[in-house]
């Protein structure tokens, strides 16, 4: 339907997670562009829609890239999480710290980087804050609808500690904010099952701190 694969709608969701490991095949245009419509289906205040999508495939730009996410990842490696990555490499903690590890040391080798662009509100109360509610539903319509052509993403965030330099570099005007970087290629692990709190567990019935161990009648 649509021109997609026919893919069960909640073996995406069931199967979308960071996958950090990508193999270097390029990833067709049409298919980029496929993704992006999905992430353009997303919902926004007013259907304002103030978003832009940055797609980065030549080599020069991912490595002008890469290497400032490398910088940005030694700085965000603070000495905890450098003892949990010696100390403790296959906790919970640990591998998501090896998986972003890897990433930052791949940058350069994923096939496809997307920025995702977001209008700052201009009103007197929020002027200058991008209008993140606004463009998180289409990240991850953007994840599943990769998800659905086999194709892996994650979603990050370290860019922005050399924000000005990278958006220098891809004539980010200042009236937006390169909130999300997303490393898309086919993956080299296997999807499973995100990492997440049982549902119930984080459910109040009524009233704020009301959970239940079972349904309610
Ligand atoms: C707003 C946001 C920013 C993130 N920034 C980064 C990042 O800079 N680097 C990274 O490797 N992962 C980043 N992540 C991915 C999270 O670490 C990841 O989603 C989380 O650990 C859960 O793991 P999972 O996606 O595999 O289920 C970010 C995720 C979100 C939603």
């Amino acid at each position: 339907m649509y021109g997609h694969p026919a893919f069960d709608l909640y073996e995406a969701i069931y199967t979308t997670r960071s996958m950090r490991r990508l193999r270097p095949d390029p990833v067709p245009p049409d298919i980029i562009v496929k993704v992006l419509e999905a992430a353009t289906l997303g919902p926004s205040g007013s259907n304002r829609q103030p978003w832009f999508f940055i797609v980065l495939r030549e080599q020069e730009n991912k490595d002008f890239v890469a290497v400032r996410y490398r910088q940005a990842w030694q700085r965000y490696l603070k000495p905890a999480a450098r003892e949990v990555l010696e100390k403790a490499p296959d906790s919970p903690q640990g591998r998501i710290l090896k998986s972003a590890r890897y990433l930052a040391e791949h940058i350069a080798d994923c096939p496809v980087l997307i920025f995702a662009c977001v209008k700052k509100y201009n009103d007197r109360a929020r002027a200058g804050l991008p209008m993140y509610n606004a463009i998180f539903p289409a990240i991850q319509n953007l994840c599943l609808a990769a998800r659905g052509y086999g194709l892996g993403t994650s979603i990050t965030s370290m860019h922005q500690m050399f924000g000005a330099e990278i958006d220098g570099r891809l004539g980010v005007p200042p009236e937006y904010a390169n909130v999300a970087m997303i490393p898309m290629g086919y993956p080299k692990g296997r999807w499973d099952r995100p990492d997440r709190k049982p549902a119930l567990s984080v459910t109040f019935w009524e009233r704020w701190g009301e959970t239940r161990d079972a349904l309610p009648d």
